[in-house]
């Protein structure tokens, strides 16, 4: 069986954005691979400055995501003068009609295929995915990729392609079906009768090839994404879809096309670049035929176009403009690319063995009877614990509009698990825990809760300090679904909600002081839990800079940076990750052990404690 795209990729999603040449750049690219997709950016219309410039934004900003840099492979085609000449004739009325003088338009190479020079200008910034549209540079080329440690994507569309890339050793194959905007990527063939649909492509590829094949072409949604997955893809491409975010660099007359009617109507077209590309349907492919044309072979005929493009764009219209779309630009939306990225993903099937395990959880969370695993402890893995909690909330219905609250710990090896409730028990009000039948003590753990002021917007540690509002003592108790769930395995237990059992917070109050702590405040620091015991007893456990990252000489407040994009990257939080007014709690000062009929006070210096009656 293949790997599934996010362990071949890394990614959080096994979902793509489409590289696509002259609409985008790094910012599309970026905002993808912060929702948890593999964000692309497009190499072939970019000078050798403008593409160092882009890779080093991907290389400093993605934060540690997998990101793709996509190259054409095409072999340039010999210039034939002639050709050129009888091409440029047969435009003149248009360029009399534009005031354009026919001798002065250069010509040029429109599109350069991936090089050693532009190989030695990417080398340096280990592009962790390298994608190819046209087939397959050199071997000797294709051996450079590789020993940059990069996996290697190309697209397929007829089943001989994909049998031939999967010979040249690719991880992962695209099937691009012709409903596909922009241009048909084959190379083995230039017959327009062998392209297909994706959905007849598709399956047919994923019969002959043993690497992951991700569908391409028509994928705009989740029930789209769905469908792929029902006919075997491990993941998806989607261009279209993320054409009228505003981070994508579409013009104004693509963008209004796009919005228009007219995008109802695509068609494949060689006007633009000598090779058949589909775009909605315009004047330049309406007058001057879209296909039935004598346009110099691709990429060369780009130049002759490009004056008549610039000055109907100058005048507001996309008459010669390439208007690239696929044929369902029906749920394209001007909204960013993280919600589009996110909603493609309520697509992606949850695997049966997934919803099980969330199902048993849920029954448990519903009767208060804990679950045995048959079979010991499975091997669980940390995406798949994710997945549980995500699948656990979405069955019991917690997070209609996101997660509110968040546990976060670890240091090192930071997780996370959203909380369904948050119960206000301050010293002068506390409130009654009761403890599940059959069960006489439970584990609490002294923290700092953060409120957020403002979500984060790019994910690091001075934005999220300046995002932090309110600060407020809070008790975690543990609990767990789980028969001997303490004792389960790491991921078990972090599919299990974190060993979450309840949530309690006392007053809040600003957090700029707290946000300003040196490491010397952090380190006296002093937290206290006094336990009084039925017989009136009271134990008191007390410590100073006793929280996990302040003793391993971090910040206590550094995972924050990886919250957001785990919130992010997350499918449940549909509202877009960490939002103004979200609850963080931050990590154990002290962990203590109570028992029914105790009365606990939890206290930081500073702050208006927790009070707690256990029953
Ligand atoms: C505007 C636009 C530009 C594109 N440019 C590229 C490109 O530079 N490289 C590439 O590999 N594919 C490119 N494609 C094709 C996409 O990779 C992908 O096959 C296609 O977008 C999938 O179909 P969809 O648009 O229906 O989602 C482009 C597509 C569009 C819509």
């Amino acid at each position: 069986m293949s790997p599934s795209l996010p362990h071949l990729l890394g990614t959080a999603l096994p979902i793509v954005q489409a590289p696509m040449a002259g609409v985008q750049g790094s910012e599309l690219a970026l905002a993808v691979c912060a929702a948890g997709g593999l964000g692309s950016l497009p190499a072939a219309a970019l000078s050798p400055d403008a593409l160092r410039a882009e890779l080093g934004l991907m290389a400093t900003q993605s934060q540690g995501c997998p990101w793709n840099v996509n190259f054409f492979a095409h072999v340039p085609p010999v210039p034939d003068a002639a050709r050129e000449a009888a091409w440029r004739a047969s435009l003149a009325p248009c360029y009399a009609e534009h005031g354009i003088d026919p001798a002065r338009i250069a010509t040029g190479p429109g599109r350069s295929p991936f090089s050693d020079e532009v190989a030695e200008l990417v080398a340096p910034f280990r592009p962790p995915v390298v994608s190819f549209h046209f087939g397959l540079p050199s071997p000797a080329l294709l051996a450079r990729v590789r020993s940059w440690g990069a996996k290697v994507l190309s697209s397929a569309t007829t089943v001989e392609e994909a049998l031939w890339l999967q010979a040249q050793g690719v991880d992962a194959i695209i099937a691009q079906g012709l409903e596909a905007g922009g241009h048909r990527g084959f190379f083995l063939t230039r017959d327009l009768s062998t392209q297909m649909g994706t959905f007849a492509l598709l399956p047919q590829i994923v019969q002959a090839v043993s690497v992951p094949v991700i569908a391409a072409g028509g994928i705009v949604d989740a029930p789209s994404v769905a469908a792929a997955f029902a006919l075997g893809a491990a993941g998806v491409q989607a261009g279209t879809a993320y054409l009228l975010c505003p981070e994508a660099t579409t013009s104004a007359v693509h963008r209004a096309a796009l919005q228009s009617e007219a995008a109802r109507h695509t068609a494949l077209t060689t006007l633009f670049t000598g090779g058949p590309a589909r775009g909605i349907v315009n004047r330049a492919m309406r007058e001057l035929g879209a296909l039935d044309n004598q346009a110099p072979a691709f990429p060369l005929a780009t130049s002759a176009i490009a004056p008549l493009r610039a000055a109907a764009e100058r005048a507001g219209r996309g008459d010669f403009t390439p208007l690239w779309s696929g044929q369902n630009a029906s749920a394209c939306r001007a909204v960013s690319a993280a919600e589009v990225t996110r909603s493609l993903a309520q697509g992606v099937p949850v695997p049966a063995r997934i919803t099980a395990i969330a199902q048993a959880l849920a029954t448990a969370h519903r009767t208060g009877t804990a679950w045995q695993p048959t079979g010991g402890w499975p091997e669980l893995g940390t995406a798949d614990a994710y997945a549980i909690q995500a699948a656990v909330a979405a069955e019991l219905g917690w997070f209609p509009d996101g997660p509110r609250a968040w546990k976060v710990g670890g240091t090192a090896d930071i997780t996370a698990a959203p909380l369904p409730e948050v119960r206000p028990s301050p010293a002068a009000s506390p409130v009654t825990w009761v403890l599940p039948a059959g069960q006489d003590e439970v584990l609490i753990e002294a923290e700092l809760a953060f409120r957020l002021a403002s979500a984060p917007v790019a994910p690091t540690a001075t934005d999220a300090l300046a995002c932090l509002g309110t600060v407020c003592v809070s008790v975690e108790l543990i609990g767990t679904r789980l028969a001997n769930g303490l004792s389960a395995p790491a991921n078990w237990k972090l599919a299990d909600q974190g060993v979450h059992a309840g949530l309690l917070i006392g007053e809040e109050q600003a957090a700029a002081p707290v946000a300003a702590f040196t490491e010397a405040d952090w380190q006296a620091q002093a937290c206290h839990i006094h336990v009084q015991g039925a017989d009136g007893a009271v134990a008191v456990h007390e410590a100073r800079g006793s929280h996990p990252a302040i003793l391993a000489g971090l910040h206590p407040l550094g995972t924050l940076p990886w919250l957001a994009r785990h919130a992010t990257a997350q499918t449940m939080a549909h509202s877009g990750g960490l939002n103004t007014g979200d609850l963080v709690t931050t990590g154990a000062w002290l962990v203590v052990k109570v028992r029914r009929g105790d009365v606990v006070d939890v206290g930081f210096e500073g702050l208006p404690g927790v009070r707690v009656h256990i029953a």
